[in-house]
């Protein structure tokens, strides 16, 4: 059971001009697919042929070093370009501003707070927003093909920070990446996410032991 390369969630001309049409087409056609084209050949023939993309991750971690950074690139990235929309809404609903209010103060402090650890993460990763087991929110980065999926933390948001992200449309400037990632925020994935930790844990699963399912389908 081959993983398959999912269609973006928007269309490649509509992020601009806070991401170009031109970064779309390398970081999803060519990073993007090649994480996902080098996890069908690494996996071929082992017993991850025969499971989807999120148990990939979360069972060849610490085991199948190869497997496991290309399979959980595989994952972040599609979560990524679920986290970015065309038609940005009006921001976070009232419950995630309450959420963001307990955790961090104030929506603009996480965003402010996020920034801050995105731009400062040092050389290539991911800065998450995660929910935790006692559903405090949090910030995190993890370099490289880092994941909370096997930090037994439900991810509501990520930004990737590989350069690969905003070579093409801002050189080296992180900074102004990041100024412009808010600007195309999907806040209803977040809300989603957010929502759909907090009935998953209701439903008390047990079937993850690091953590709570996550319901972001990835297949
Ligand atoms: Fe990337």
């Amino acid at each position: 059971m081959a993983i398959k390369l999912p269609p973006l969630p928007f269309d490649k001309k509509s992020l601009e001009p806070h991401m170009s049409k031109e970064t779309l087409e390398f970081h999803y056609g060519k990073h993007h697919k090649t994480y996902v084209e080098k996890t069908n050949e690494l996996i071929k023939g082992t017993p991850y042929d025969k499971i989807k993309l999120q148990d990939i991750v979360q069972k060849s971690y610490e085991k199948d070093k190869k497997i496991f950074n290309n399979a959980a690139q595989a994952w972040n990235h599609e979560f990524f370009w679920n986290c970015l929309t065309s038609a940005q809404d009006e921001g976070p609903s009232v419950d995630l501003q309450s959420s963001f209010e307990e955790s961090f103060g104030s929506v603009e402090d996480f965003q402010e707070q996020f920034t801050k650890k995105a731009t400062e993460h040092f050389g290539s990763g991911w800065s998450w927003l995660v929910k935790n087991s006692d559903d405090t929110l949090a910030i995190i980065t993890l370099s490289n093909a880092g994941t909370p999926l096997v930090k037994g933390l439900t991810p509501l948001l990520t930004c990737d920070v590989w350069e690969h992200a905003y070579y093409i449309d801002y050189r080296n400037e992180r900074p102004k990446f990041l100024e412009n990632y808010w600007k195309l925020v999907n806040w209803n994935f977040v809300e989603q996410n957010h929502k759909a930790a907090t009935s998953t844990k209701r439903r008390s699963t047990t079937s993850n032991p690091k953590g709570t399912d996550i319901l972001f389908a990835t297949d």
